[in-house]
């Protein structure tokens, strides 16, 4: 008889309070209240850039691993949208004039390294993101599209225009989870990363407030 609670409600209630602290970052908070500028957003753009560049190199890595490909899906890749975006928002030129802060560079090299050796981490980094973007991320988009006043240009990477249902994704890329074949070791091994991969989140977003309190000044 099964009893052990499913995985994915467990990573659920252990990351609660991280998902609490990176939700509640300041920049975050003051970008959905209306109080950051187009320029800000602009550098959190970015950021996303270099996160899903590692994320979706990695997943081409992982393309062949028979656990890592239950949660692959080409419906996800947000690289292209955040090309179109950064090009709208920057220009032609945008990959020039973009850098990843210092957490960020962290969090890709972190990605990078999972990705190439660690299907378990590769997951957890991939569930963190990806169910993200499927949960807060589409309320985030919808609130910065009416801010700046975008049409699709410039939030492309918020709009999953290839899944048509997104809580019903989610529950079946649970059940995905709760179905994975790990022991105990390794599925708290999982869950440490998820913590991990909010932590690096929570980063990201403080470097970027720094950042953008440097330009005021
Ligand atoms: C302002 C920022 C954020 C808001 C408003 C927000 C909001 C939400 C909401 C409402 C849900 C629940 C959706 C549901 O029950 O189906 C959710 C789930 C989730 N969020 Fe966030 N979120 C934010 C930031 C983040 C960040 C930075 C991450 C990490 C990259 C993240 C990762 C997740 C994940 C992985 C889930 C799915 C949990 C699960 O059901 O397994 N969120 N978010």
């Amino acid at each position: 008889m099964e009893n052990v609670t499913a995985l994915s409600s467990v990573i659920r209630e252990r990351t609660r309070e991280a998902h609490s602290s990176s939700e509640g970052a300041s920049f975050m908070s003051t970008l959905l209240r209306g109080e950051r500028t187009r320029d800000d957003y602009i550098s959190l753009v970015a950021q996303h850039y270099f996160i899903y560049e590692a994320l979706e190199g990695a997943t081409e890595r992982m393309r062949h691993e028979p656990i890592a490909a239950r949660f692959i899906s080409d419906r996800l890749a947000r690289l292209p949208a955040l090309e179109a975006d950064l090009s709208f928002l920057i220009g032609d030129n945008w990959r020039d004039r973009i850098a990843p802060l210092p957490a960020t560079a962290r969090y890709a090299a972190r990605i990078d390294q999972v990705g190439a050796t660690w299907v378990g981490g590769f997951v957890a980094h991939h569930y963190t993101r990806y169910l993200g973007d499927l949960s807060g991320g589409i309320h985030i988009g919808r609130v910065l599209k009416r801010q700046f006043d975008f049409d699709t240009n410039g939030i492309g990477f918020y709009l999953f225009g290839d899944i048509a249902d997104p809580s019903e994704f989610k529950n079946v890329y649970r059940e995905e989870l709760d179905a994975v074949p790990w022991d105990e070791v390794e599925k708290e091994r999982v869950i440490a990363e998820v913590l991990t991969a909010y932590r690096f989140n929570t980063e990201v977003f403080e470097d970027l407030a720094r950042e953008c309190e440097a330009r005021i000044a």
